[in-house]
């Protein structure tokens, strides 16, 4: 949540800015903000309310000059999106600007004992805090006797400030007194550092970074990196002066790309193919008829010595940790809980040093996600990751893992992540089943499955005419029910879930046979139910549930399988999806729903990739 961006070196820094906050813009874009030096050493700051475009604008209008600034995307947690509230803030007289992401949790009092010292507050947010807090130690130094200019004056009032921080904070700071020099410093927000020849630059991903440079430093909690043109100093608040780690980045700025898509998610939506294909490229091991992954870093014995598995995660990657329930619990007979990563990181559970943890994220920055996974961590049990972005925090923490090879997903509302998750816990079930009960033909059998996927998944996209016409005819619709049964009640969720956030209809999912227990009562001639409802073992009940919705004069869209007559005899709509075996229907059936949710929320005229109040990557609690 919130972008940060800064750069120091040779080029237009306004343009770096402006282009960095728009790949950015996806994590909060309520306001945004940047602050540059100009040639004479002077700051200039430019702030808007709204989406960064209008920022952008406004820099048309009023340029900004110079090679080193920071910029700022935010997604609001403490004051309205205005443009005071946008960052950056100024600290004392202007002798500190900076921008934050994260969250201060004892704002309140640290401003009281600022305004008690005679500091004025001009906005409510909880960063402002932070620039007077350092301008106040910066002061406290000089008072020490220490040079205003000098780097070791800044750090010392950069560390005292962090400390009496509580919270997180991911921070881009300039300071007036050394134009030469931006500051970067975080503890549970994200902040990559790239590497370029004479200069520098900072972000809360490395998406700005794509096409200036692939050498980049992730920094880890509590370190702080001083950015010169030439020069990158890092340190660690408890070690001092560290050597720092640089990685080469395996993306391309080709991957952020929308190409010939009007929408990042519908991109993301027909990319699918290729990205299930990406999540088992290299993970079969045909001789053995299981799966192989290289990053788990257990050994076969340690791994036979699980007898549970805790999947932890938030949104739609709890949804797809729910499909991999019934997958693991299926295949590999391991008793499986799946946990808010929310809930889990207060809960105190009984899980033993047998108990294996993974927790799901596409982004591996999930504040909730990460706060579980550490917690799991600190009581001894082995916590993995199931992750998409590489080099990401709980992909670093994490004792090891899968990644999930999907590019970027820029959408704020998931799509592609959720069928790579769901196909690499297909691989995972596969392998803990071998490992245990499942023969020798049934792996096989699987793997023959898989393998067919990506093929079937662009037979599936075929439904999209199908879908969009239907979309035109519900669009008028307030309130909607989402409806199955096994493998296909978490669908029902996520598809609930993807038509909530992107177009602000009510929905809910429901287990199709739960609805008799309560939400039957919603149905009318105004609520549409939509099933999915193709062939497996209880297709007959689900049948039933339908029939029970149309009696209560209920709409049905129904999810079905190629050639089902009798779906099409009850529902009043049905999109059609190609026939796979029950546990790969998820990742069939999932995608008709996410282009439901897609056409619906264009339909009413919403931001499909930036819907209101939302951001890709929730880092905040
Ligand atoms: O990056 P993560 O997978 O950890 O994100 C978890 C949720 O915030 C995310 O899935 C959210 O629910 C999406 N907007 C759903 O489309």
């Amino acid at each position: 949540m919130c972008g940060i961006v800064g750069y120091i070196g040779h080029r237009n820094v306004s343009d770096f800015l402006i282009e960095g906050l728009n790949r950015l813009e996806y994590r909060g874009y309520d306001s945004a903000g940047v602050a540059t030096f100009d040639a004479n050493g002077a700051i200039s700051l430019r702030k808007r309310a709204g989406r960064v475009c209008e920022l952008s604008e406004a820099i048309d209008r009023d340029p900004v000059e110079g090679t080193v600034g920071i910029g700022h995307t935010r997604w609001a947690t403490h004051g309205k999106a205005t443009d005071e509230n946008a960052h950056p803030h100024t600290g004392g007289n202007g002798e500190v600007v900076l921008v934050h992401n994260g969250v201060i949790e004892n704002y309140a009092s640290l401003r009281g004992q600022l305004q008690a010292l005679g500091y004025v507050f001009r906005t409510e947010t909880d960063t402002e805090v932070i620039a007077h807090l350092i301008a106040h130690h910066l002061d406290e130094q000089i008072k020490l006797g220490g040079e205003p200019e000098s780097e070791d004056t800044l750090l010392k009032a950069v560390e005292v400030s962090l400390r009496k921080l509580k919270g997180t904070y991911g921070l881009a700071v300039l300071f007036r007194a050394r134009p030469d020099l931006i500051l970067a410093a975080r503890n549970g927000s994200p902040l990559v550092v790239g590497v370029g020849p004479g200069e520098h630059f900072v972000a809360s991903d490395p998406s700005p970074l794509l096409g200036y440079t692939e050498q980049v430093v992730y920094l880890a909690d509590h370190e702080i990196a001083i950015l010169t043109a030439d020069r990158l100093d890092l340190r660690h608040r408890d070690s001092g002066r560290l050597s720092p780690s640089v990685q080469t980045l395996d993306q391309v700025s080709a991957d952020i790309d929308k190409g010939d898509f009007e929408h990042y998610m519908l991109k993301e939506i027909f990319e699918q193919p290729q990205t299930i294909e990406n999540a088992m490229r290299g993970r079969f091991e045909e001789d053995e008829a299981t799966a192989k992954f290289g990053g788990l870093n257990l050994t076969a014995q340690q791994l036979r010595h699980i007898d549970r598995i805790v999947l932890t995660a938030c949104g739609t990657s709890w949804h797809a940790a729910l499909v991999g329930e019934y997958l693991i619990e299926e295949f590999a007979r391991v008793p499986v809980e799946v946990e808010y990563a929310s809930e889990l990181r207060y809960r105190n559970p009984p899980l033993t040093d047998k108990t294996m943890v993974f927790a799901i994220t596409q982004s591996g920055e999930t504040a909730d996600t990460l706060a579980a996974m550490r917690e799991c961590q600190r009581k001894g049990m082995p916590s993995l990751a199931i992750c998409n972005v590489v080099g990401s925090t709980i992909a670093r923490e994490a004792d090891g893992g899968v990644y999930l090879h999907a590019g970027p997903e820029i959408g704020v509302a998931s799509t592609k992540a959720f069928t790579s998750q769901v196909t690499v816990l297909t691989l995972l079930a596969l392998y803990f089943g071998r490992m245990r009960h499942l023969s020798y033909q049934a792996g096989k059998r699987m793997i023959n499955n898989l393998k067919a996927l990506p093929e079937v998944v662009a037979r599936t996209l075929e439904c999209h005419d199908a879908v969009q016409e239907i979309a035109s005819r519900y669009l008028g619709m307030d309130n909607f029910l989402y409806l199955g049964r096994l493998y296909n009640f978490p669908v029902a969720l996520e598809g609930a879930l993807k038509l909530k956030e992107i177009s602000y209809v009510h929905a809910e999912g429901y287990p199709a046979a739960e609805m008799k227990h309560g939400p039957i009562a919603l149905i009318d001639e105004r609520t549409p139910s939509v099933f999915v409802v193709p062939r497996c073992g209880i297709y007959p009940k689900v049948i039933s549930n339908m029939e029970e919705v149309k009696a209560r004069k209920g709409p049905v869209i129904a999810i079905a399988c190629e050639g089902d007559r009798e779906v099409a005899d009850v529902a009043d709509d049905v999109i059609y999806v190609p026939e796979v075996d029950e546990y790969l229907q998820p990742i069939v059936t999932s995608i008709p729903l996410q282009m439901l949710a897609y056409h619906i929320a264009l339909l009413r005229g919403c931001n499909v990739d930036r819907p209101r109040n939302l951001a890709k990557s929730v880092t905040v609690e």
